[in-house]
């Protein structure tokens, strides 16, 4: 029984379910641990947030073939509507009982690097790594939402100013996870006597690192710490110069990063049941008030959005937080799909409004014509 819950499967990082995956376009569903996932609407089908729908989520997901889930890392709204607004689980917590649960997916938690010292981070990180059997990924943020630290007495620092606290952050865990040696640090943010941190992860010389901070700022810190990192893209056609360019800056550094964008799935039999769908969901049940003060704080506190016209910015944050819409028809969806990855995107953050009603529709329409498009084997 052990063999199957906790399969003793040693992996380097670069052969986890995500980086060992023969698929082209890499899937990873975003959002399986928060009240409405990634829509923000009153309609009756988001994510009701409770342990069962997020588990059954989880391992809907498993079955998939996808290849991770992405948990989000906050601590409250930006503006206070009503308490369901707020439902969101600890995702550490989260990811290590995720990890126990399933057995394919890569599993990921997400983490403010300046809320959590790196010496308690590593040892979380390897006892899920453990747990999982080496199928542990991180994504680490910046942060972006004053109110998150506010609520832990903190004012959060200036934009480069954070990420300085962020490289320190990578340079501590980075050398937790490889010196066997009791060692002292004394970084000009995070100091330490005797650190020690026992046993290692199971991934060697660390679990999978993905940065998704789309900022000058946030995409220099990505390529050079992380295994990925996320471009924000208003307009499709913009992808091929978009992955290009960050490419190209990441040899510079003598790295290579693997780039993914996020999609928000509409996919209905006509596309204009997808876009009466989009509607209906958005426009007329949108929780407006709620993306208001999340287009706010992002343009007060974050650059990831800066790519954004007014035009667009209010409406890409509701659906799919900012991610690239794939509304249409199953055949309009492969294509976007086929164009973001013919454009060198290696992977997509996924999610849906409804998720059980997505995976489901994603393993039984779009999977079979993924496999046909040459996008994926499995
Ligand atoms: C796929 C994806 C996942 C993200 N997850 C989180 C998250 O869980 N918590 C968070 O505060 N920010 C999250 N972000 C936001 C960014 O990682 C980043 O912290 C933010 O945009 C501010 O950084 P920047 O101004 O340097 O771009 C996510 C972004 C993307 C694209």
């Amino acid at each position: 029984m052990a063999s199957t819950i906790y399969p003793d499967r040693s992996k380097a990082p670069m052969q986890g379910p995500l980086f060992g995956s023969p698929n082209k376009l890499k899937l990873a569903v975003f959002c399986p641990n928060t009240q409405r996932g990634t829509t923000t609407s009153f309609a009756e089908e988001t994510l009701k947030l409770n342990w069962q729908n997020s588990l059954s989520i989880v391992q809907a997901v498993d079955a998939s073939g996808i290849e991770a889930i992405i948990p989000l890392a906050r601590w409250r709204k930006p503006k206070f509507t009503s308490p369901e607004v707020d439902r969101i689980y600890e995702t550490f917590t989260w990811a290590a009982a995720v990890a126990a649960l399933t057995q394919n997916v890569q599993v990921f938690a997400t983490l403010h690097m300046a809320l959590t010292h790196p010496v308690m981070a590593a040892k979380a990180i390897t006892t899920i790594d453990h747990i999982s059997g080496g199928r542990f990924a991180l994504n680490v943020v910046a942060g972006w939402n004053s109110h998150d630290f506010a609520m832990l007495g903190m004012v959060q620092k200036e934009h480069e100013d954070r990420y300085a606290v962020a490289a320190e952050w990578m340079e501590l865990i980075e050398k937790i996870w490889t010196e066997n040696a009791p060692f002292d640090f004394n970084g000009t943010y995070y100091q330490g006597r005797n650190i020690v941190s026992e046993p290692k992860p199971i991934q060697s010389p660390r679990p999978v690192i993905m940065s998704a901070g789309s900022s000058p700022a946030g995409m220099k810190f990505a390529r050079k710490w992380a295994d990925i990192n996320f471009a924000a893209i208003e307009h499709i056609e913009d992808t091929p110069k978009i992955v290009a360019d960050t490419r190209a800056a990441a040899q510079e550094i003598g790295r290579e990063v693997g780039v993914y964008t996020s999609a928000w799935i509409v996919c209905r039999d006509t596309e204009k049941e997808a876009q009466e769908y989009v509607d209906y969901v958005i426009r007329q049940k949108g929780d407006y008030d709620q993306g208001n003060s999340v287009v706010a704080e992002m343009i007060k506190n974050s650059h990831s959005t800066d790519v954004f016209s007014r035009k667009t910015i209010q409406e890409r944050s509701m659906s799919g937080f900012f991610a690239l819409p794939m509304v249409g028809t199953a055949e309009q969806i492969i294509e976007r799909m086929k164009f973001v990855s013919n454009a060198g995107i290696d992977g997509l953050a996924i999610s849906w409004p409804d998720y059980e009603f997505g995976v489901k529709q994603y393993s039984e329409k779009l999977l079979p014509m993924m496999i046909e498009a040459g996008l994926r084997v499995k």
